[in-house]
């Protein structure tokens, strides 16, 4: 199947035009037309903006080099473009013939709208939410499920075969102080909440973590005998409940079955909340993403032995390490007490995902934060060569691994997101708070009389507040660069214009009810000829005709806001054309049924991008 993207053929015409007179092959880096969409249609539907660049190489005049190659490549172009304009020192105007637009147009109508299966018969595993069991969801784990389930779709779309990796925290010490203080309270483990394994978490790590600081510091100011005395045995009880966690956590990790059993009830708890929040959120993440820590047990062993049999890891007072060539800080991948770390799990993890997933591309969805630890994680992989990847069709290529290093989430005072009373934001508290904001929004708009949703039951506004409150929130989320910091600012998230999740969501439910409006049936348009002669069709058709080219790019660079800017762009070029040309009361019929069918073809491009970003489009709004 071909691209519909028309500039494709005529970026393929002006490389091999520009080889041919520099001698290098079409593929080399500088036959690249450079090929931008035009600051002003006057000019334009494109730009070519190579000769300067060129010209500077060759010693010749960009102007003379520009007409050379127009000239070259116009017998190739006929077919798409209008003749070449050489303006200025040697840009070259490219405008679209109206039928290679129409032509484009017709290509995309159909059912996977242009949208080329790149990744056919490859595997991508993505690596999203990573909560830690026992322990609330937060702002930070928000962004590790929606963007990774972004990432996921991006990819789905695109042919591959996607397995979500829900890399949970749970097998470490972490759990067995919770397990222990819980076992240690008269607590019904059957009926506990998450809010309780919270509460015995944050117990726990106070109780674990004493009090040596002020206890040094006591004893240096010379405080007296019964100050030290009470930090005293404060530091003791928290050795103590330390010492008793680490008992418990070789227990629980030897196979003890009534701790494996209590340990799967916090599991499920956990994930009873997890799962909640993930349909809340328009998130896919099928029981079997459960890939934990604790899914790795068995595969730490065999992963450090690997690392000393090819003499990758070295001895260090007991504690096995890798050391990389130029940089100072070595990766832990075995304590001297024979434990395994963070670091071994991802090893493991990596090692299944590439070898018995077959995944040619891996994506971390994790905090930037853990930046230097995927460093040096890759980089072990890559020294002992488990990147090697069997394909399904017997050959075989190198995986490759990336990190999608996201941003925190910012209160309005560029500090980390809290709530009024000074808490962590829960993620179930941030999505109650965007829904209760939807809803607002969208009863007030409803109770103006010209509204289309004027005098609709409760409930059924309180379901399209609800879609609009989540999609603001994953909108703002997923449009801006993802590994930039943002702040948390609902009022703006949730406004029905601006570059919104509401306002793309609008443009759908508008594009519906004209079509509604109009009478006509699907059928009636389905082979009108599609307009493309009015400056507002033209720059609607070529936003609309970037939809497979732009979801390529956003699953090539992992980047969910290069299709975010797509939608945006399509939406308004979309409220550009509708104010400018009639639809309902075109005439004659053959152009109010083509603009008929631009409309839907941008309601089916739009659905089908904000179905990517999970975000839902309600039919009214
Ligand atoms: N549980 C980890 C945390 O909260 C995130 C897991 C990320 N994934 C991974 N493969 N390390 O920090």
């Amino acid at each position: 199947m071909a691209s519909t993207d028309p500039v494709e053929p005529i970026t393929t015409a002006l490389r091999a035009a520009i080889a041919r007179a520099i001698g290098c092959e079409p593929s080399d880096q500088r036959a690249d037309p450079v090929i931008r969409p035009s600051a002003n249609p006057k000019f334009g539907d494109f730009q070519a903006n190579f000769a300067m660049a060129l010209a500077k190489q060759s010693g010749s005049k960009p102007r003379d080099l520009a007409v050379a190659i127009a000239e070259a490549a116009a017998p190739g172009c006929e077919p798409f473009a209008e003749p070449f304009e050489v303006a200025g020192p040697g840009f070259i105007n490219i405008r679209l013939k109206p039928e290679a637009l129409r032509r484009a147009l017709v290509a995309m109508d159909s059912p996977d709208l242009g949208v080329q299966p790149l990744g056919a018969g490859r595997t991508v595993a993505v690596d999203l939410c990573g909560v830690n069991v026992a322990k609330q969801m937060h702002v930070g784990h928000l962004r590790a499920t929606i963007i990774g389930d972004t990432i996921a779709r991006i990819h789905e779309r695109l042919g591959w075969t996607t397995c979500r990796q829900n890399h949970l925290g749970d097998w470490g010490l972490p759990i067995a102080m919770v397990l222990d203080r819980l076992r240690n309270e008269p607590a019904n483990l059957d009926a506990l909440t998450l809010d309780d394994l919270n509460r015995a978490y944050r117990a726990a790590q106070h109780e674990g973590r004493g009090d040596g600081a002020g206890l040094a510091a006591a004893r240096a100011a010379g405080s007296g005998p019964h100050r030290l005395a009470e930090l005293e045995l404060q530091c003791e009880d928290a050795a103590a409940a330390l010492e008793s966690a680490k008992r418990t956590l070789v227990k629980l990790q030897a196979g003890d079955l009534e701790l494996v059993r209590d340990w799967q009830k916090l599991i499920d708890v956990t994930m009873r909340e997890v799962y909640e929040s993930a349909r809340t959120l328009g998130v896919h993440l099928p029981p079997e993403s459960e890939r934990g820590e604790s899914f790795f047990r068995d595969k730490l062993q065999p992963a450090i032995q690997a690392f000393v049999d090819s003499k990758i890891a070295e001895r260090d007072q007991g504690a096995l390490v890798v050391r990389f060539p130029g940089r100072e800080r070595p990766l832990l991948i075995q304590k001297s007490d024979g434990a395994a770390l963070y670091a071994t799990t991802d090893l493991a993890a990596l090692r299944y995902r590439i070898q018995d997933l077959g995944a040619e591309k891996v994506i971390y969805c994790v905090d930037a934060r853990q930046r230097d630890h995927f460093i040096d994680v890759f980089d072990a992989v890559e020294m002992i060569g488990w990147t090697r990847v069997a394909r399904r069709d017997g050959t075989t290529t190198e995986a490759e691994l990336v990190h999608v290093p996201f941003g925190s989430v910012l209160g309005a005072d560029r500090k980390p997101l809290k709530t009024r009373s000074g808490e962590n934001f829960t993620l179930k508290a941030l999505l109650d708070e965007a829904c209760a904001r939807g809803r607002r929004e969208v009863h007030a708009r409803a109770a103006e009389a010209t509204s289309p949703t004027h005098g609709w039951p409760a409930a059924e506004l309180d379901a399209i507040g609800d879609a609009v409150g989540i999609a603001a929130v994953k909108y703002a989320d997923l449009s801006a660069d993802v590994t930039r910091d943002y702040i948390f600012d609902l009022d703006r998230m949730v406004a029905f214009d601006g570059d919104t999740g509401p306002y793309l969501q609008y443009a759908v439910a508008r594009i519906a009810s004209i079509i509604q409006r109009s009478g006509a049936a699907g059928t009636s348009f389905a082979q009108a000829p599609f307009p493309a002669d009015a400056p507002e069709e033209r720059a609607l058709a070529l936003a609309l005709l970037r939809h497979g080219t732009a979801i390529a790019q956003a699953a090539d660079e992992d980047a969910p806001s290069r299709l975010c800017q797509h939608l945006s762009a399509v939406a308004v070029a979309f409220n550009g054309f509708y104010q400018a040309c009639p639809v309902l009361k075109a005439e004659p019929e053959s152009l109010r049924l083509g603009r008929l069918r631009l409309c839907h073809l941008t309601q089916r491009a739009l659905t089908d991008g904000l179905g990517l970003l999970g975000i839902a489009v309600p039919q009214r709004m």
